[in-house]
């Protein structure tokens, strides 16, 4: 029989390809994909730890459900919940003391193991499971292959977990020790993503420049490496990669921007901040010129490169002069889009507990500043597209009828004027608008003429 699971994403998106791997492992115990938790057999929250009260939205999504799950106990059935990801690593046992009616918990790492946990839920035990351990064994060598259908833009983890321990950041505590994928594991999975009808892959990891997988024929392959393979398969068009740390820009990634044409010149390349001092205290170990001179030479590779970084403001210790560089430092290297956050305390990590925190009143005027300046140099950029051509690739319905939404090479969202059949495919659009978040146009082919 059927059974239905819905599965609630939250964070990056890693999280979003291991939600879909989750779902392809418990395809074979007959559960189906639910689009709302109404009635579904088992709900599971993948969780985000990244920032500010995550678990606390955790906590109240859980109300709901418990009430779900109540309301369908009383007509006979059975709800199971389960929390996965980054809060349930962090929370763990805490977790199911805060919240007795949740069935399962398990970390990003062990979630090839739902399928017997939720095997053991439902024979109902009594106490909720918990299964938080960093398990030996590689979950990769355990998922079932991927479902077919990824859609025509795929994502791909080819590299977990962080050893670089910035002193703001949660991830090597939820996500564990840096660990990459094989690399002939990688190309096989590429290869039938492609052959499933995607166009265009992603490849993820925390810190996916740090990747050095097995290569195919002995040795290892650092990420440069491992991108000029993926981009010989053929049907794939275009090639991306995230998220990249300044110090694992080597020389063979370098000369993947300028030899691979599928590697699309757009990369996210997190700054954090412009203040050499801030840096020190974040332990990023790099400087804010080590930066410029990586920006020069990717740029010296691939001419079109645009960039885009993460922010964080209000940082322990971050002083006026310490958020002008930043403010200079977005300008100078002209970045045509950035994510800004205030930071946020993470329990456990060094940062949390470092003296001269920052007021919230001026985090909130920092980052209001911050996030300005960057929606002009991004509406700038882009403006700067108004009657060129793009190539663009028309990935699903757009908001009216007649439309489809798009991604640029640049990853801007395009609203196009173009019939439904043309999904799939990367067509030549005319941008005839452009707006802060998105731009606008109609197909410019002989197709469409
Ligand atoms: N507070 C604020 N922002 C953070 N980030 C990571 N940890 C924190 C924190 N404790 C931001 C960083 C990172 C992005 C994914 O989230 O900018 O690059
Ligand atoms: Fe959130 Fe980081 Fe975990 Fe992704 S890896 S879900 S961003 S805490």
């Amino acid at each position: 029989m059927k059974k239905r699971v819905f599965i609630k994403t939250y964070g990056c998106q890693m999280n979003v390809y291991d939600s879909s791997r989750m779902a392809d492992c418990l395809s074979p115990l007959g559960f189906v994909e639910a689009q709302t938790p109404q009635g579904a057999d088992l709900v599971i929250l993948n969780t985000c730890h990244i920032r500010e009260k995550a678990a606390e939205k955790v906590f109240s999504e859980l109300g709901h459900l418990r009430a779900l799950k109540e309301a369908k106990g009383r007509r006979g059935g059975e709800m199971l919940i389960a929390v996965g990801g980054c809060v349930a690593q962090a929370e763990g046992a805490e977790l199911l003391r805060r919240a007795p009616f949740v069935d399962i918990v398990f970390g990003p790492q062990s979630y090839h193991r739902l399928p017997e946990l939720v095997a053991r839920a439902a024979r109902k035990t009594g106490e909720g499971l918990l299964e938080t351990s960093f398990p030996a064994e590689p979950k990769f060598d355990f998922l079932p292959a991927p479902g077919a259908s990824a859609g025509v833009s795929a994502l791909l983890s080819v590299q977990e977990g962080c050893d670089k321990f910035c002193s703001f950041c949660v991830v090597p505590y939820t996500r564990g020790a840096e660990f990459s994928r094989p690399a002939g594991q990688v190309l096989a999975e590429a290869r039938r993503l492609v052959a499933g009808g995607a166009r265009e892959i992603t490849l993820l990891g925390q810190n996916v420049n740090a990747y050095h997988g097995k290569a195919p024929q002995g040795g290892e392959w650092r990420l440069g490496e491992l991108l000029r393979a993926v981009s010989e398969i053929k049907g794939l068009e275009r090639l991306r990669y995230t998220t990249s740390h300044p110090r694992e820009v080597d020389r063979s990634l370098i000369a993947a921007h300028r030899d691979l044409p599928k590697l699309m010149p757009h990369l996210h390349l997190p700054a954090q901040t412009g203040s050499d001092r801030v840096l020190a205290l974040m332990n990023r170990r790099h400087s804010a010129d080590d930066y410029r001179r990586i920006v020069d030479r990717l740029r010296e590779a691939r001419a079109d490169l645009a960039l885009s970084s993460d922010f964080i403001v209000g940082f322990p210790g971050e002083e006026e002069e310490d958020f002008a560089a930043t403010l200079a430092f977005v300008k100078e290297i002209g970045f045509a889009q950035a994510f800004s956050f205030k930071y946020s305390p993470r329990p456990g990590t060094p940062a949390a507990a470092a003296p001269r925190q920052v007021p919230e009143p001026q985090k909130a005027e920092r980052l209001a500043a911050l996030q300005a300046l960057i929606a002009r140099q991004q509406c700038a950029f882009n403006q700067s597209f108004l009657g060129r051509v793009l190539p663009v690739l028309l990935e699903k319905p757009g908001r009216r009828g007649g439309q489809l939404l798009g991604k640029s090479a640049y990853l801007q969202n395009v609203h196009v004027t173009a019939a439904a059949e043309r999904r799939g495919e990367i067509a030549p659009v005319l941008i005839r608008e452009a707006g802060l978040k998105s731009l606008g146009g109609a197909l410019f082919d002989r197709a469409s003429a």
